[in-house]
């Protein structure tokens, strides 16, 4: 029986969860639209895991050369191996221009060109002239500490417009009412163990990815997809789970990212010969090729017998023969990582390198506004009330089956944004809202209080471990049918054995130990729509790479994966079609190709 618990009631125009890029530039834009916002977030807003971004926000914006966002366009298009809804795609890459200046307008510290314009620098995938013309120059960059700077200052801009920001706040569970509409979000104040129903008009997730899912990573040990697992505790489904990104060069050991811009800036993959094998993989953009490309050419290098170190098991980034001035211009930040974590001078000496998981693909479904939607009878895009998903959490889809570097930071911001317009045209400030449902509190007080009094002999950790693990063994860079069915058996057994778990502090004031147990439990879910998505896709395509259906399938394939898991671990996947169509009549839809770098 759920123990009595105090529950403190807020009621706001709209509620958002997540302060990372996403949630603050959504939070921007309902205060400045008039609403009455607030802005939950289980971390400080500016440790949110956008701080560790990099190398930059897509834009062309055309300041070092030529460029066009129907060039940006294709690219995307391209880069999602044709899974990304040309709609969506068209609207973020003309949002694009006008996102990037408005970030410039609210104070963000680009570097600069001599004659005074944001800089920007080549990364994977971006080309100029429909992929015929050399790397465009479309990454707008702070240096390498890009998400740092824009994201500091849409913390200041929501301040700036009193936004109300509830921090180490915990989401627990949507509140969804018998119609299927969600009215609010319950959440647990870790600091002082209170219990706060936030109802609302507008709920929007902007909980990021659950990189989490993977033993190595480059996400922060906060993105554990809090927001998915909230929608699939409601019901609804995830989308392309299957499709996860490995990032090319993660610090061997440490998973820390080495930004693509180093490659951008002159950097160049070499094997245990020197060679600078990408030529080999990718003749015309090289070590610039698009990321799901080149960490497959790294693990071809490494299973063949030429990776480095003594293990041979991972890859040298060489900047050695680059310019000091550059690297301590624009690259400051990963020459102090590459000392920290691997120990090396990189004016002098290689950093040794290996695919790391990135990015989630996979998220919520929603539409290019931001309103998350889901399967109603036979129509896809049916909108749920009430509900929104931005950022990493979110699947519009935009970057289908591979996404390309930097238009993550441009997903948050011009995504965020469209969210935050969306619910400034459609809600009327203060307006009335109904009564919450009496079972309002139900499943996250339940799931809290089931959690937290947990009494079996299994440690939430270790079977956390034996989750990551499967999934870096089983659903990793290359797939095969019998690695992704031993990662399904695998997960069975390890989601049989959370019934066992016990924790040790039954307090409700700072419990990492129940924090954990609960994102331990709400990346369990995800897993499983992972490993599952994957096992049933038999093709390859963007990320997802079987190398037992080693060609891509547009026959039967070139579609997007609904799933859905239950409290049981159980899923159900079904199917919906890309959407081939774009948004307006000043481009036309880009019909599938070869993928060749
Ligand atoms: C990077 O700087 O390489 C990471 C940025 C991104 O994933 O878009």
């Amino acid at each position: 029986m759920t123990q009595a618990y105090t529950i403190i009631d807020h009621t706001f125009d709209v509620v958002v969860v997540g302060a990372g890029g996403s949630g603050l530039r959504a939070t921007v834009a309902c205060v400045e639209s008039g609403l009455n916002t607030a802005c939950i977030s289980k971390v400080f807003p500016t440790r949110s895991h956008t701080v560790a971004a990099q190398g930059g926000i897509a834009s062309s914006l055309g300041n070092m050369g030529p460029d066009d966002w129907r060039w940006h366009m294709y690219d995307t298009v391209k880069g999602s191996d044709w899974l990304g809804d040309q709609d969506a795609i068209e609207y973020m890459v003309r949002e694009a221009v006008p996102s990037i200046i408005e970030l410039e307008h609210y104070g963000v510290p680009f570097s600069r060109t001599e004659d005074g314009k944001i800089y920007q620098r080549p990364f994977g995938g971006m080309t100029t002239e429909f992929g015929q013309g050399p790397a465009a120059q479309r990454t707008c960059a702070a240096a390498d500490s890009t998400g740092h700077a824009i994201l500091h200052t849409l913390y200041q801009q929501s301040l700036k417009h009193h936004a109300q920001f509830f921090v180490e706040y915990f989401a627990l569970d949507l509140i969804m009412d018998e119609e299927g509409a969600c009215r609010g979000v319950i959440a647990w104040n870790l600091a002082d163990g209170s219990i706060h129903r936030f109802r609302a008009q507008r709920v929007i997730l902007a909980t990021g990815g659950y990189g989490r899912a993977y033993f190595s990573c480059t996400a922060a040990h906060t993105c554990t997809g809090d927001g998915n697992a909230m929608a699939l505790r409601a019901g609804l489904p995830t989308q392309d789970m299957e499709f996860v990104q490995f990032h090319p060069t993660g610090i061997y050991g440490a998973g820390v990212l080495i930004t693509e811009g180093v490659r951008g800036e002159g950097g160049i993959l070499r094997n245990n010969s020197g060679e600078r094998f990408m030529e080999r993989y990718a003749p015309t953009y090289k070590d610039l090729a698009s990321r799901d490309e080149v960490s497959r050419s790294m693990t071809m290098e490494i299973r063949e017998g030429r990776g480095v170190g003594e293990r041979g098991d991972h890859i040298h980034l060489d900047l050695t023969h680059l310019d000091p001035n550059v690297i301590n211009k624009r690259l400051p930040g990963i020459a102090k990582h590459a000392k920290v974590f691997a120990g090396v001078d990189v004016t002098k000496q290689p950093i040794p390198v290996i695919p790391t998981c990135h990015y989630n693909m996979g998220g919520v479904q929603t539409n290019f506004h931001g309103e998350v939607v889901t399967m109603q009878g036979d129509d896809p895009h049916a909108v749920v009330p009430g509900l929104m998903a931005v950022g990493e959490a979110a699947c519009v889809s935009v970057h289908g089956a591979n996404r390309l570097g930097s238009n993550s930071l441009l997903d948050l911001v011009v995504f965020g944004r469209a969210a935050g317009l969306r619910c400034g045209a459609e809600l009327t400030p203060g307006a009335t809202q109904a009564e919450l449902p009496s079972t309002a509190n139900d499943r996250a007080l339940e799931r809290l209080d089931r959690t937290r009094h947990a009494k079996g002999e299994t440690a939430p950790s270790a079977l956390r471990e034996e989750m990551q693990r499967t999934m870096q063994e089983c659903a990793a860079v290359f797939r095969t049918g019998d690695t992704l069915e031993e990662g399904v058996q695998r997960l069975t057994t390890m989601w049989d054995k959370k019934a066992d778990i016990g924790l040790a502090d039954r307090s409700l004031i700072w419990n990492s130990e129940l924090m954990e147990a609960l994102e331990f439990d709400n990346l369990s879910y995800q897993a499983v729509a992972t490993m599952k998505a994957a096992r049933n896709r038999t093709e390859s395509r963007g990320a997802h790479s079987r190398e037992d259906y080693n060609q891509r399938d547009d026959k039967d394939w070139m579609k997007h994966s609904l799933i859905w898991v239950n409290d049981e671990g159980k899923a159900k996947i079904d199917y919906r079609p890309v959407k081939l169509e774009t948004m307006t009549k000043d481009v036309e839809v880009f019909p599938p190709q070869k993928r060749v770098y």
